[in-house]
């Protein structure tokens, strides 16, 4: 059974609530004017607590966790009722309900300009009903009815309202899934077949986003479930939300499981995110990247000394570098981020392999509140991963911390460096407070690292051996200037920074095949974006793929490899506007942009200092993503030794 329950005298009460006995056992709740008045409820189980203030009605709704809500009832023409066609009940102290609750909306409309009196219109949906004779679900009480309707509805109209007062479009408001069912549909009809051997690739990797902009044009919107999506492909106003740190624009806060396999810096703003930024940053620098250089070597040469075996007498052999390429940049991550605990480290990354395998399977109940507090299998299993990560890398942590205090350790590898740079800033701060970073940061900032370095970098070099593959002339001009420069040497530090062409090759790939498609942010507040302004709650798409493609900013040959674009550097390719941005920009641009392109540059070098790679006929065309760009068949191609 579950009882609702407000603690006050229902016909006199003092909280802006009022059971309606002439409604039989009816209870509305209205926002009253006038100055603010609170109280506390418990609906199934759960703490309720109304503010009826001013302009404002809040309902908070508490079930362990604290979930809230605020309805703004603006000039009160917005209003709920909360019906119960259950029994009341007289507790000792309190009204009890047993039965079915039933909830319902309503705009409320003066009934004429001299009256105060008003007559309430329900809205869609006209109501809401549970039947509570059974327990509910744990993840949804009858309080949570409350905030549900303001999620399904007041909200995204109130939103969709304010943007088309702005004329922006956007696509027709569907309860709950938004565009959730056409973005999935579109999307598995794209993943269906294979594309032809073109860099066009927006229809297959972005086919909603593409129609809705053919349809509405680039000023609009979609509903991401709820919540309105504004695409953004302007360079300027890119380069507005990216520069303006957090003050004006905040993360999307996603799929609650996320937190069981990724924080760290890109999860953070304002200070914590400039304090973990401050701390990390050096182990970034060029300098530093130069000792993590026999990590990329090590990883690099054991995958092409294990191609070499594969080739027969013949001297070729054909073989699918995807998952080869994805082992080389966990590897290398591994010996770089932990030195001498490279095999535990690989644990953890095998782990944390799972958690995103994990996580991309609730996608689809990501969207559902309190989803992710259910005990399934799914999400049994990622705690447990979670738990069993953080145990490996606080070991890890420890006996490190351990050696450093006893003066032996080598600290060239990203973790040293970060607990280095970390004892640093605690002994400049002594007498400040939160002065550098906790165990359990430190250990967020290790599996990022892996999370952030390992499919974006493999990602780039894939789609660079399938394009070179596609384009065997820019292949040979990469391989003579790898022979020029380095010849068939250990690749150094500045051979490495010597390598032009190889560079013009990386970027154009990441322009025609970024390996994350899309950044967003949203407003928390009200904000003045360009000419439009934009109310809170809306999420901000900066599609990387569409504007890096986008004709209009690239010309008509867009589509086209063309690494020539970048002959002279990348603000010439771009004419100083914010239209290439793999690695996104401004304060929170990636961290480890310098990391990834030595790396690549390093695996590439060796690649094309010992074979020549062509497409396996059986190679199908079909870049696709989940979280990051791959081919979603693979990626077979014929090697030729040298
Ligand atoms: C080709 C390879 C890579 C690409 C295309 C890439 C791309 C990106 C992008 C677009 C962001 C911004 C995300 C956002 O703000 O929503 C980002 C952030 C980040 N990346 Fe990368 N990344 C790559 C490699 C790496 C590597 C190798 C590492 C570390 C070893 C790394 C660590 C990070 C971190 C820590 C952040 C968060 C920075 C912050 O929020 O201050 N990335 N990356």
């Amino acid at each position: 059974m579950v009882d609702l329950r407000f603690d006050s005298e229902p016909e006199k009460s003092s909280l802006g609530m009022r059971v309606d006995p002439g409604r039989g056992d009816a209870m509305a709740v209205q926002g009253s004017g006038g100055s603010s008045k609170t109280g506390r409820g418990n609906v199934g189980g759960a703490d309720v607590g109304v503010d009826v203030g001013e302009k404002m009605l809040k309902i908070g709704v508490g079930t362990g966790a604290t979930l809230g809500t605020e309805m703004e009832v603006g000039q009160a023409e917005m209003g709920f009722e909360l019906l119960s066609q259950g029994k009341w009940t007289k507790g000792r102290d309190s009204k009890c309900c047993f039965g079915e609750i039933h909830l319902k909306v309503y705009e409320k409309h003066r009934t004429s300009d001299s009256s105060s009196a008003t007559h309430n219109v329900p809205i869609q949906p006209r109501s809401l009903s549970y039947v509570n004779n059974a327990p509910p679900p744990s993840f949804l009480s009858q309080g949570d009815l409350i905030m549900v309707l303001e999620w399904i509805w007041w909200r995204p109209k109130k939103l969709e309202r304010l943007l088309k007062e702005q004329g922006i479009t956007i696509t027709p408001y569907n309860l709950v899934m938004g565009d959730l069912k056409e973005i999935f549909k579109h999307f598995s009809e794209a993943r269906s077949k294979p594309m032809n051997l073109s860099h066009d690739i927006i229809p297959r990797v972005s086919p909603f986003d593409l129609q809705t902009i053919q349809k509405y044009g680039k000023k609009s919107a979609f509903w991401f479930g709820t919540t309105p999506r504004l695409y953004i492909m302007d360079p300027d106003l890119i380069r507005d939300i990216l520069s303006r740190k957090f003050d004006h624009f905040a993360l999307v806060k996603g799929n609650p499981l996320l937190r069981f396999f990724l924080g760290g810096l890109v999860t953070y703003e304002g200070e914590k995110w400039a304090k973990h930024r401050r701390i990390i940053n050096p182990a970034f620098h060029m300098e530093k990247l130069k000792h993590m250089l026999s990590a990329f070597y090590t990883s690099s040469n054991d995958m092409v000394s294990k191609w070499e075996k594969l080739i027969t007498l013949e001297g070729s052999c054909e073989l699918d570098v995807w998952p080869e390429l994805q082992n080389l940049t966990g590897d290398a991550i591994s010996r770089a981020a932990f030195g001498s605990s490279y095999e535990k480290g690989k644990r953890v990354f095998k782990l944390q392999d799972e958690q995103a395998e994990l996580f991309i399977q609730s996608f689809r109940t990501a969207f559902i509140p309190g989803f992710s507090l259910l005990p399934t299998k799914r999400n049994k299993r990622m705690k447990k991963n979670h738990k069993e990560i953080s145990a490996i890398l606080m070991d890890i942590i420890n006996k490190r911390q351990k050696t450093m205090k006893g003066g032996e350790a080598n600290n060239n590898d990203l973790l040293g460096l970060l607990l280095k740079s970390n004892q640093k800033e605690i002994q400049e701060n002594k007498n400040k407070k939160n002065v550098g970073m906790t165990m359990e940061d430190v250990i967020e900032e290790c599996k990022l690292f892996y999370f952030a370095g390992q499919e974006t970098t493999s990602g780039l070099l894939v789609w660079t051996m399938i394009v070179l593959s596609m384009h065997p002339e820019w292949q040979m001009r990469a391989r003579e200037e790898v022979l020029q420069i380095i010849g068939k040497n250990k690749p150094n530090f500045d051979g490495l920074s010597h390598l032009k062409i190889v560079t013009m090759i990386l970027y154009e790939v990441l322009r025609l095949y970024p390996p994350l498609l899309n950044i967003a942010r949203c407003t928390y507040k009200n904000i003045k974006l360009g000419e439009i302004s934009l109310p809170p709650g809306i999420e901000l798409l900066l599609p990387i793929v569409l504007v890096h493609h986008d004709h209009e900013i690239w010309g008509e040959d867009a589509e086209k490899f063309k690494p020539e674009r970048f002959a002279e550097g990348i603000s010439k390719a771009t004419k100083n506007q914010v239209s290439f941005f793999p690695f996104s920009w401004g304060p929170k641009i990636c961290i480890g942009q310098n990391f990834a392109m030595v790396e690549a540059k390093m695996a590439l070098a060796m690649i094309l200092q010992r074979f020549a790679f062509e497409l396996s006929p059986s190679y199908a065309h079909a870049p696709t993503t989940v979280i990051t760009l791959y081919p979603q068949y693979g990626a077979q191609i014929i090697l030729h030794k040298l």
